[in-house]
């Protein structure tokens, strides 16, 4: 397969679905599935939360043109926003051509927290929970048989006194192609008796930490100057541009917070489309780009020796099981579409769009601007709104 489409945003929508179910090897009903209009039955919507009253859409597409670890991959995204999906194919494209993105992610691990108040001696009940920990981690296990069949389940337990003398567990958990959430919950909500028992005092809060710092992905690539390129400015012009604006967003957090959105930008839309829950990506990517007390960019670029070297770090807890995929079809036909065949890998994949994304981002910042290829995008859509409504059931030209 193939994620090399060249020509894909010009043609027709049908014809994109052709081509699209060619590359993908989309079955009969996925590609139905795809050109109903109906990604969600409101029954479903009913099943998903409370008070349903109908379905929510938002735009659906893919992006081309990605190779991560040497294979391609077809990016899933869902946004509102004109020249996400655009930018992210056009900076694949570039990237492509130096070799790709490499990109790594940790083991699963989450962390679950549990919180106890009223410890008489938080020091000695410290000291208790660290002797105990092969204890408590066997009675968490002991309540996951499954995940700990598959080679996953807890790992370790720790715990601090905190400034207000009260004591802070952490359980880490492997939670293998889950994203991990509720698993926590239900095992720290399980084992907290049995911290009071050992510890003392009150268990209090319960709950996963969505700051996945023990579950990162990390994505890097390297463009050469020459691919870098513009009509009116060398390339080593704009690789230096680009490296002095990762380093404006080092030192500036009003400017960290637009160079990570625009991270985001990528990360968001392909969370969405594979059925994440994009809040707790959100939560963890800025907690963990606060991490050392100045808010941080989560991707970085360095100029030299005539290569323009990104990286991004990001904690990414993302799932390829559990409720939010198998009861919404479009998030799985998402996961099939990427291919991926496991949580790390879509973590990997995902860290790579993100990069992808700020370097687009910052190539058009540091050149013609961004409102240039912006607006011309959001013309197109205005002036597609205004045929689509000027002729009913007619649509706009395509692209
Ligand atoms: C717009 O959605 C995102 C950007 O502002 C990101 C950036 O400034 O790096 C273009």
């Amino acid at each position: 397969m193939t994620s090399r489409l060249p020509g894909f945003y010009r043609l027709p929508l049908q014809e994109r679905l052709d081509l699209l179910s060619g590359a993908a090897d989309l079955t009969a009903s996925e590609r139905e599935h795809l050109e109903s209009g109906t990604p969600l039955q409101p029954s479903q919507a009913d099943n998903m939360i409370e008070n349903a009253i109908g379905i929510f859409a938002l735009p659906y597409a893919v992006a081309v043109n990605f190779q991560v670890n040497g294979r391609d991959y077809l990016i899933p995204m869902v946004t509102e926003e004109p020249s996400v999906v655009a930018a992210a194919s056009n900076a694949a494209r570039v990237t492509r051509e130096c070799g790709g993105i490499e990109a790594e992610a940790d083991p699963s691990l989450m962390i679950g927290q549990i919180h106890v108040t009223a410890v008489t001696d938080p020091e000695t009940a410290r000291e208790r929970i660290r002797g105990a920990a092969s204890q408590l981690v066997a009675m968490a296990r002991s309540q996951q048989p499954r995940m700990v069949a598959r080679g996953c389940g807890a790992r370790e337990i720790d715990a601090e006194v905190l400034p207000d003398r009260s004591l802070l567990v952490h359980l880490v958990v492997d939670v293998g192609d889950a994203m991990g959430a509720n698993t926590i919950n239900t095992l720290v909500e399980a084992i907290a008796p049995e911290i009071v028992a050992v510890a003392g005092g009150v268990a209090n809060v319960r709950i996963v930490s969505n700051l996945a710092d023990r579950r990162m992905a990390r994505a890097r690539t390297a463009i050469g100057e020459a691919s870098l390129k513009a009509p009116d400015r060398t390339g080593a012009d704009i690789a230096q541009r680009i490296a002095q604006a990762s380093q404006l967003a080092t030192v500036s957090p009003h400017r960290a917070a637009t160079h990570n959105k625009g991270v985001m930008n990528g990360i968001d839309a392909m969370a969405i489309a594979t059925g994440q829950d994009w809040r707790a990506i959100e939560a963890g990517a800025h907690a963990f780009a606060s991490r050392t007390g100045s808010y941080q960019p989560l991707a970085t670029w360095r100029h030299e020796n005539a290569v323009l070297r990104g990286l991004i770090e990001i904690p990414l807890a993302v799932g390829t099981v559990g409720d939010r995929i198998r009861l919404n079809p479009r998030a799985g036909l998402s996961l099939r579409l990427l291919g991926v065949s496991s949580a790390r890998e879509l973590a990997m994949v995902m860290a790579a769009v993100g990069l992808a994304q700020n370097f687009a981002a910052l190539r058009a910042l540091v050149g013609e601007g961004i409102q240039r290829g912006h607006m011309a995008l959001h013309r197109r859509s205005e002036e597609r709104a205004r045929l689509t409504s000027a002729v009913p059931g007619r649509r706009g030209p395509d692209p």
